[in-house]
């Protein structure tokens, strides 16, 4: 179940909206430039390898790849492992995109498994997006944005890129992303919506 928060950008306190309708979703994304859809979810190998995991959505890859120009595409894997070396390492991947950044190209990325919570700054607002397995997301390029997968994270990714240059962050210097909700606890709210 994906979940959008949305907060007015100075009242982190109290969301103007919380929706799980991807329809809404989606319309609400788009008024940022953002694009948001879902595809069906396939049965990955286990432990998949990257080719594997482009082989089994190819045909929705070379859509998007053929709808929006981008000639690059690969595959992010956290899967979840044990004592320090896990510590230190979740601890990194976490803490890399967590602060405010933008990119030069569009950050289009479609989760094969996991979730993770992309949060775009657009137009007074803050809009968290709890992505779920089976999620397209796109962040236009300039947009200034954050991610966090969490403190205990795991999933497989898609990315897609016009060059190997587009996706170096170029960090605003803002610290906004630390007075919004985590990505732990929007999952565990998200955890309440399915429960009740
Ligand atoms: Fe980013």
């Amino acid at each position: 179940m994906t979940l959008l928060t949305v907060w007015d950008e100075t009242e982190p306190a109290t969301p103007v909206l919380e929706t799980t309708d991807a329809d809404r979703i989606r319309e609400t994304l788009a008024e940022l430039g953002a694009r948001f859809s879902r595809w069906e979810l396939k049965p990955l190998p286990e432990n998949a390898s990257q080719d594997e995991v482009l082989e089994v959505y190819r045909a929705e890859i070379d859509e998007v790849l053929a709808a929006e120009g981008y000639t690059l595409v690969d595959v992010v894997q956290l899967t979840r492992g044990e004592g320090e070396e896990w510590e230190r390492t979740k601890s990194a991947a976490r803490q890399k995109f967590l602060s405010e950044h933008q990119h030069d190209d569009d950050e289009d990325r479609f989760f094969a498994s996991g979730s993770g919570v992309f949060y775009l700054r657009g137009l007074g607002k803050v809009h968290a997006v709890f992505c779920e397995a089976g999620d397209l997301i796109s962040v236009p390029a300039n947009t200034t944005h954050w991610f966090d997968m969490g403190t205990d994270p795991a999933y497989v990714s898609v990315r897609f890129f016009h060059d190997d240059e587009g996706w170096v962050g170029h960090f605003t210097g803002s610290t906004i992303a630390e007075g919004f909700a985590t990505y732990d606890q929007l999952a565990e709210r998200r955890r309440a919506m399915i429960d009740a």
